[in-house]
């Protein structure tokens, strides 16, 4: 078994961003500065905001939190997404999903400027993406192709099983592991909630990318010998023994699956760390589309 070590690989590329941005400076030029909105008070999700913003201090760029109430409307927020697609120093920014019920998520997301949705979710975007053109690619899914690259995972002709729909991670996982090139060229099965005999589906992948948030839901029963693991599974579960009163726990049943597996990621220290590192490569590349 391989470990895919997604902190090992992040911490590259941000040395690798690192180092432009200082090019950058030398040169006089302006830095990249990207900006995140939290609405609300939900735990996990201002923990991955707080590590996204940190991450922009340790490569060099500008970073600007904003913090909105629970009981933001979508008037406000839609208010707070023109200043920011306005605001020319901000090269890129993000909503963290999930907004509260209040708010429908399409319309926040239809209202950011497509040159600045380092999240590559705003229809223009997620169409380019389709369509093989250059854009911002989701930060998950951008981070596991990077993985697979760096590791020399071959995934042509492949099987390549994705489980979970979601507009994050499994639906434009699908498209991106079918385009042409490396990484890609995979047959690809999407599966969600609807799907029939699952375990059939999963035991004929070659690869599999599991994107569920179901703890442990994976078993190595489920797989054959030698398949590809990718775990997006980042659930919190109590666990008092820990300082936080908390563990991470991954979609993948991993003292067994790993024994099965030829490449796997650990959880956490695998896609999760690849996600901020992803942001921030999409950001640099929103500041130099910028600059030509
Ligand atoms: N919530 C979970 N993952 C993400 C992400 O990649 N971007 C945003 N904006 N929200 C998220």
């Amino acid at each position: 078994m391989n470990l895919l070590d997604g902190k090992k690989v992040s911490e590259e590329i941000k040395n690798e961003i690192a180092t432009e941005v200082a090019k950058m400076k030398a040169n006089g030029e302006k830095v990249p500065h990207l900006a995140a909105i939290i609405v609300g008070n939900d735990g996990a999700s201002l923990t991955y905001v707080g590590s996204k913003v940190k991450s922009c201090e340790r490569v060099g760029f500008e970073s600007t939190l904003v913090k909105m109430p629970s009981t933001t409307s979508e008037t406000e927020l839609l208010k707070k997404i023109k200043e920011l697609n306005l605001n020319d120093d901000i090269d890129g920014f993000i909503v963290q999903l999930p907004l509260p019920e209040q708010i429908d998520t399409q319309k926040i997301i239809m209202a950011i400027d497509p040159s600045k949705d380092v999240d590559g979710f705003h229809p223009e975007n997620f169409g380019k993406m389709a369509l093989d053109m250059t854009t911002f690619i989701p930060a998950t899914p951008f981070g596991i192709l990077e993985l697979l690259e760096r590791y020399n995972v071959e995934t042509k002709g492949k099987h390549t099983v994705v489980i979970g729909r979601s507009h994050i991670v499994g639906r434009p996982m699908s498209i991106l592991m079918g385009r042409r090139g490396f990484p890609g060229n995979s047959t690809v099965t999407l599966t969600h909630s609807h799907t029939k005999n699952i375990n059939q589906i999963t035991s004929q992948a070659d690869i599999i990318i599991t994107a569920l948030g179901v703890p442990n839901y994976l078993k190595a029963e489920m797989i054959k010998d030698d398949a590809v693991i990718i775990d997006v599974g980042i659930t919190r579960v109590p666990d008092e023994t820990t300082e936080k009163g908390y563990k991470i726990v991954g979609d993948v049943d991993f003292e067994f699956v790993s024994k099965k597996a030829s490449f796997i990621t650990p959880v956490p220290g695998g896609v999760g760390p690849m996600t901020i590192a992803m942001l921030l490569k999409n950001t640099l590349l929103a500041r130099e589309q910028k600059r030509s």
